[in-house]
């Protein structure tokens, strides 16, 4: 499956790793990488020790090309310079206006990716230069907007053509990545489904509540960013598996904001990891996430079930 994105990153697969913050290190994005696709460090908002560690260790681990994501509103300057200097391949930043780092990324002579949830955001990704960009679906896991990937994916591409894009947002399976490709995109960058692989930084039973967990146990919700104390600008909601302590509060947002009382209980149940409280980020894809991993077991998974669901198209 040769597209202009594995042209453009001299990559095998068609497959992104989501730069999950926090939980796609680098064992997981070397993985990833090694595994054909483009695995992705999250570097979240830019904790300088955690992104020392995980970018030794991708660059120790990786024989092929890498990057790391940051959130565009969150992460200071700084800390992108700084990670251009572990020579990434590619370089992705989400949720803001890209503007300030995009022409430094580009002179170090590293790819810029750009996620967006509108098109205004894609008109923006491509005006500050992006050479590839993320349209993402409300489908997703972890934070986003409100466009469905189904529609959002073709007008994103129709918007910014040539530059090739990506779809997030509800792909778990070799079938998601096929439509991804028929909607004109040039592969598919998947979050949810590597939660699960075995080399992902995420605890065992939060695994066990992705498996268990339907789509339909998730929703959109500001709650528990509110309760974390974690500014997110209000356009982005996050996707989570719904728990007691959303339910409690939904509708409640302001009320929550101002109760310096519940968002210290929020915290001390985050430190015994409490899944009654704290939030599980997972997107509606989670039907078809039944088992644990190695993560380029799945990346192979991914590859040969498009294949066959392109080969098969109008067969049936
Ligand atoms: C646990 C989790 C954490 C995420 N963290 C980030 C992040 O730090 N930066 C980012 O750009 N996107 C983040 N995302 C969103 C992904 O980039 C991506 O859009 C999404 O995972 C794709 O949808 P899917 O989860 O259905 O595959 C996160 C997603 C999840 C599930």
């Amino acid at each position: 499956l040769t597209t202009a994105f594995t042209k453009s990153l001299a990559l095998q697969h068609p497959i992104a790793l989501a730069p999950m913050g926090g939980c796609a290190g680098g064992a997981l994005a070397a993985a990833v990488s090694n595994g054909g696709g483009l695995g992705l460090v999250g570097g979240g908002r830019g904790d300088r020790e955690w992104l020392e560690r995980e970018l030794a260790l991708v660059t120790k681990q990786i024989v092929r090309p890498w990057g790391v994501g940051f959130l565009t509103w969150a992460v200071d300057t700084d800390i992108v310079f700084w990670a251009l200097e572990h020579e990434p391949a590619a370089l992705m930043l989400s949720f803001g206006d890209p503007s300030p780092f995009a022409e430094r990324v580009r002179n170090a002579g590293v790819k810029l990716i750009v996620q967006v949830t509108t098109l205004d955001e894609a008109k923006r990704a491509l005006e500050s230069g992006a050479d590839v960009i993320v349209a993402q679906g409300s489908e997703a896991g972890g934070h986003g907007g409100r466009r469905a990937t189904l529609p959002f994916v073709p007008a994103v591409v129709d918007l910014v053509s040539p530059t090739p894009v990506l779809a997030a947002g509800g792909i778990a399976d070799g079938r998601g990545v096929a439509a991804a490709l028929v909607l004109g995109a040039a592969g598919a960058l998947v979050g949810t489904r590597f939660q699960t692989s075995h080399e992902a930084l995420v605890p065992p039973h939060v695994v066990k509540a992705l498996l268990d967990g339907r789509g339909a146990d998730t929703e959109r919700s500001r709650v528990l960013d509110i309760a974390r104390g974690v500014p997110w600008p209000e356009q982005y909601t996050a996707r989570v598996l719904r728990n007691p302590f959303l339910e409690s509060w939904r509708g409640r947002e302001d009320e929550l904001s101002h109760d310096t009382a519940v968002q210290q209980t929020y915290r001390e149940a985050a430190a015994r990891h409490d899944l009654d409280v704290i939030s599980v980020w997972a997107g509606e894809a989670l039907d078809l996430i039944t088992e644990a991993a190695p993560a380029a077991d799945t990346v192979a998974e991914l590859v040969a079930g498009a294949e066959r669901a392109l080969a098969s198209v109008g067969n049936s």
